[in-house]
């Protein structure tokens, strides 16, 4: 098991998934317990609020059942629009800048249950990872599959120094073991949890604007004490909240002033907060296409 996964890390030192995304300062997965936690709804709005602070993010959508990053930010680009070049994948960019790269994009849904039979799943994944053309980011975030099965491990240890999993979860499966499986397997993967965010916490009242706590006010507070795990903040549940994801437009962006939008800011900062410091990556020029195409990031 040791040796393993010594051989694993020997392998992410110098594998082209490295190369790939070498330029990532850090990069985060996203998990919980069980699906429609609300998730990929964090994903998006977590890189929205760290997009408004400057920085500049990336989203790997890598949840091969149920895509839906790209719907969330609006974006409307097929397979065909994409692999124009020889020489890896561009993310798609959205109307605020985040970079966006989703199985969605590149695999026809009709193929997804082929390419990811059996023993092709990770190796699929990881050639696809070694060829999104990333370049300079602050944040890459990354959405995966519900739950804390083979898929999503599988993922996240062909992620190369990951540096962090936020675990998201729900009042309602507090209670439940189920948060503790994300809380176990992130440990198991030996992996810092950046730490819990509790969505869908309380309610706003659209009329007066109320934040009722149906569930009670430190449930997920209570918890991440529980698994010595910091607490990020929690997220109420909000009509416009998924209805900005149902328009294309993350909440954080088309309502910047909501309690919702103000609690991402939080969790933004909170997750800021707990990251260990490193250097920015600086690249002077970058020689993806063999020199033939420099693209010219410019750091913030
Ligand atoms: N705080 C919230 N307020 C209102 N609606 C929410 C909230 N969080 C999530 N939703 C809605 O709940 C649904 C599920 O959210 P989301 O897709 O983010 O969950 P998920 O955990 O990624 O699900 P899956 O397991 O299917 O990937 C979506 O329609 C989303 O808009
Ligand atoms: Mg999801």
């Amino acid at each position: 098991m040791h040796t393993e996964h010594n051989m694993a890390h020997m392998h992410k030192l110098h594998g082209p998934i490295d190369e790939a995304m070498a330029h990532i300062n850090y990069k985060l997965a996203i998990i919980s317990g069980k699906g429609g936690v609300g998730k990929t709804s964090v994903v998006v709005n977590l890189a929205s609020a760290l997009r408004q602070k400057d920085m500049q993010v990336g989203i790997f959508d890598a949840d091969v059942h149920g895509p839906s990053v790209p719907k969330m930010v609006g974006i409307k680009t097929k397979m065909r629009d994409m692999l124009h070049g020889s020489h890896g994948i561009d993310p798609v960019t959205t109307d605020h800048g985040l970079k966006v790269m989703s199985v969605a994009l590149i695999w026809p849904t009709d193929m997804t249950p082929i390419m990811w039979r059996g023993q092709y799943k990770a190796r699929v994944l990881r050639q696809f990872l070694s060829s999104i053309k990333w370049h300079e980011l602050d944040f890459l975030l990354v959405d995966l599959p519900p739950g804390t099965g083979d898929e999503p491990i599988t993922i996240m240890k062909s992620i190369p120094s990951l540096d962090g999993l936020i675990v998201v979860t729900t009042p309602q499966e507090i209670s439940t073991i189920v948060c503790s499986k994300a809380i176990n397997a992130a440990k198991e993967l030996n992996t810092p949890i950046i730490g819990l965010i509790e969505n869908m916490n309380s309610y706003c009242c659209p009329g007066c604007g109320r934040q009722e706590f149906f569930f009670g006010k430190e449930k997920g507070q209570k918890l991440a004490e529980t698994f010595k795990i910091p607490f990020l903040g929690g997220i109420p549940l909000d009509g416009q909240y998924s209805d900005s994801a149902d328009e294309g437009v993350p909440i954080v962006f088309k309502h910047p002033d909501s309690l919702t939008s103000q609690a991402m800011r939080k969790i933004a900062d909170e997750v800021l907060k707990r990251l260990q410091p490193k250097p920015k990556v600086v690249v002077k020029e970058r020689t993806w296409e063999e020199g033939r195409d420099h693209h010219k990031t410019k750091r913030h």
